[in-house]
Order: structure tokens, then C-alpha cells, then sequence
């Protein structure tokens, strides 16, 4: 039997009789960017999360730098962030010109570690980028306290966390700003690239709304006056329609073209309808993994303060090259997140990066052992017995 690492087809099977009729609803009317189905996903996923606002983008790389600017992260300013993660974290961080410092991380949940952020802490710190690996949450109430003791802002990289908790509170409404993404690959995925900023804050709201379409209109003028105190006008009277808004020829900020499209918000809309259902079933396969694993496979051990989303089920193995080819030979899909930590990415160097302390040795071990195993709402029984049969077999006399 074979097992693919991913399966989307299937789960677009089911729900392609709710997805179809909205998409060529869009096509018909050329509402392409922006209105009513935008806004519709924007306040179901405000009440999803219980989160004052929820603002769409084009995709999670953009979030992060969208929220960072919003916080008023400026060139040469530092973030303490994790290296292990995908690389548009720190490349986030990097792209508003600022310094990404990495700090190790926890062995059990490959998550920061909040023991080694005080020692990164120096006066040009100004926010921690905590990102909560795989949809297992960080230790919030830890990086939250000190963030709070040193005047920092905290910026979560929900990327792969939507619908994950801590402590009962909804990843994405723990920190100043939350930042997903709606590639097709995650829990909530689109039919393209997307991505939202989440806040609390109306401030911050206002910022990224602006921030993401070039600093313009309403939101641009509102931006404007938080940061600089100064009342702008905007537009002289012209009338916005549905199709036109004369606004958008007003700039007040330098910014981006970031937004998320209808097509986008409507497949996320009938998405989000099954998505704790899909959360659910990941959770009970990543269960079938924990009770049906040989106790030979080292796995992540979480807190009994989160619920984690399973973006993915990551085990780590001593002989990690030689496991994946024999997963491979045997016809299941596996992958290896991350084999490189970003402070070792040759984008990143002294001048454009810190490290804190001489190295960041449980990362530098985690990425040499990590292997992924399929995790994806519609596997069946018989294919999580082989994932697990499989394993099994490659630790028989190991
Ligand atoms: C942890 C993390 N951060 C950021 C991103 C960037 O999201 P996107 O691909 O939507 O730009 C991803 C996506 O893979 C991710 O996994």
C-alpha cells in the first residue's frame, strides 16, 4: 500500500459542491479583490478565534512583515526569534530591515526556549518573533512576561497553528499580533497563497490595513495620523463603489501590495466550516501514532497547557537518512522540516543575523533528526496502520 505525505484531492472532493458555486459567483461578478467575501472571511474568522480583528493578505510571509512594520519595527532594530522554522520567519524580519536574533530551543517541543530569550535581550531589541513549530504553541505566559518586563512586542508566526490552543486561548490571540498563512499545504488552506494579521489592538489593525495596500485611503489616512499626529484628508468627495474606490490614489505610508483575494476568502470561508473537524481527525491519527509507535522512536512531548493543531508529526531518529529511504521504499511519504536552522542558511551571515551564544546546538541536533511523518485529515485507518507498521518494522532489531 501507499501512503502519500499529503492528500488534498480528497478533501476537495467532499466540499468542491460548496466551493464551485462561490467561486463562479466571483467569476460572474469580477469582484475579484477585496469586497464582500473578504470581509465575510475576515469577521468568521474574528469570531473563530474570538479576536477583536482579523485583517486578510496575500500570504504569511507577508503577514509577518506587515505586523512588523505595524508594531513600528524599524532598520536595525532587533527580534528575537527561533532557527527552527521555514525560512520566511527570519526572512520577514530581515525584509524590514531589521536583525533576526536566534535563540536555541527546546528539545521536546522543538519550540524557543524561554530560558535562553533574557540573555538575547540588548537595547536594540524591540519585539520577539515566537513561531509555534508544527501547531504546538510556545510557552506564552513565559514570553509574554518578558516581553512585557523589557517593553517588547510579541509577534506571533501562527503559520501552521490555526485552530491550536494555550491554556484555552486560540494560537493567534496570545501576542500583540498573530500572522497565518493560507497555503494550500496548511490546516486552513487556500487555492493559492493568503495569509491575515490578527490583533487586539485597533491601532495595529489600522496599520496593517493600511500597510497592505500601499498606505492608501481611509486606513492609510488613519495610519498616518497614529504615527505622526497630524489630521490628512481623505480624497476630495469622489464616490467608491463596489468596483472603484477612488481612495486607493491616496497615499499617506510607504507599504505594500498585500492583499487576499475573493476566490481565496471564499474557498477559506467553506473551509473554516470543517476546520476543527479536520483538527480533530489530525489529532486522533497524531493519537494512533503515539499509542502504536515502538517506544524506540523519540517524539515531542507537549505540555498539558496546549492543544496542538498537528500541522505535522515529527519524530526524530538517530538514523534519519536511513529511515527516510526505507519509509520511501516502502511506499510512505515522509518529510524532513528543517534540514538546515536558519542561522546556518547562507542567506543569513554576522552582518544581517545574530546568534545568541558561541552556537545553537539543540537546534543544529534537531534539524539533523527530524523526520515527518503523513499527517492529513482524510487518512484512513488502513494507511495509518502501515505509517505505523512501517516504522515499526525499520526499528525491528535497531
Ligand atoms: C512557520 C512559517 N512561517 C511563515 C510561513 C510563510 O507563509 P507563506 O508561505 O504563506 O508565505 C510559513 C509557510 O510555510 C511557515 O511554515
Amino acid at each position: 500500500m501507499k501512503v502519500p505525505f499529503l492528500d488534498l484531492s480528497t478533501q476537495y472532493s467532499a466540499i468542491a459542491k460548496d466551493i464551485e458555486p462561490a467561486v463562479a459567483d466571483i467569476m460572474s461578478r469580477c469582484c475579484f479583490i477585496g469586497g464582500s467575501y473578504v470581509s465575510d472571511f475576515e469577521r468568521k474568522m474574528e469570531d473563530y478565534l474570538s479576536v477583536k480583528h482579523v485583517s486578510g493578505c496575500a500570504n504569511g510571509t507577508d503577514a509577518l512583515a506587515l505586523a512588523l512594520k505595524a508594531c513600528g519595527i524599524l532598520p536595525g532594530d532587533e527580534v528575537i526569534t527561533t532557527p527552527f522554522s521555514f525560512f520566511a520567519t527570519a526572512e520577514s524580519i530581515a525584509s524590514v530591515g531589521a536583525i533576526p536574533v536566534f535563540v536555541d530551543i527546546r528539545e521536546e517541543d522543538y519550540n524557543i526556549d524561554p530560558d535562553k530569550i533574557e540573555a538575547a535581550i540588548t537595547n536594540k531589541t524591540k519585539a520577539i518573533l515566537p513561531v509555534h513549530i508544527f501547531g504546538a504553541p510556545c510557552d506564552m505566559d513565559r514570553i509574554m512576561k518578558i516581553a512585557r518586563d523589557h517593553g517588547l512586542k510579541v509577534i506571533e508566526d501562527d503559520a501552521q497553528a490555526i485552530g491550536s490552543e494555550y491554556k484555552g486561548r486560540k494560537a493567534g490571540t496570545l501576542g500583540d499580533a498573530g500572522c497565518f498563512s493560507f497555503y494550500p499545504t496548511k490546516n486552513l488552506g487556500g487555492a493559492g497563497d493568503g495569509g491575515m494579521v490578527t490583533t487586539g489592538s485597533d491601532d495595529l489593525y489600522t496599520a496593517v490595513t493600511a500597510f497592505k495596500e500601499h498606505g492608501s485611503g481611509e486606513a492609510g489616512a488613519k495610519a498616518y495620523e497614529i504615527a505622526y499626529g497630524i489630521k490628512a484628508p481623505v480624497g476630495t468627495g469622489e464616490k467608491k463603489t463596489e468596483l472603484y474606490n477612488p481612495y486607493k490614489y491616496y497615499n499617506y505610508l510607504i507599504g505594500y501590495n498585500s492583499r487576499l483575494d475573493a476566490i481565496q476568502a471564499a474557498v477559506l470561508s467553506v473551509k473554516l466550516s470543517h476546520l476543527d473537524e479536520y483538527n480533530a481527525n489530525r489529532a486522533k491519527i497524531a493519537k494512533a501514532y503515539f499509542d502504536g509507535l515502538t517506544d524506540k522512536v523519540i517524539r515531542p512531548s507537549y505540555s498539558e497547557d496546549i492543544k496542538p493543531c498537528w500541522h505535522q508529526f515529527v519524530i526524530r531518529s538517530e538514523h534519519k537518512s536511513e529511515l527516510c529511504s526505507f519509509l520511501t521504499e516502502n511506499g510512505v511519504g515522509n518529510g524532513s522540516f528543517y534540514p538546515v536552522p536558519l542561522h546556518q542558511q547562507k542567506a543569513f551571515n554576522k552582518d544581517n543575523s545574530r546568534i545568541c551564544g558561541p552556537s545553537l546546538p539543540v537546534a543544529e541536533m534537531i534539524c539533523r533528526q527530524t523526520v515527518c511523518l503523513p499527517i492529513f485529515p482524510e487518512m484512513t485507518a488502513e494507511q495509518i496502520d502501515c505509517v505505523i507498521d512501517t516504522v515499526n518494522r525499520f526499528y525491528e532489531g535497531k
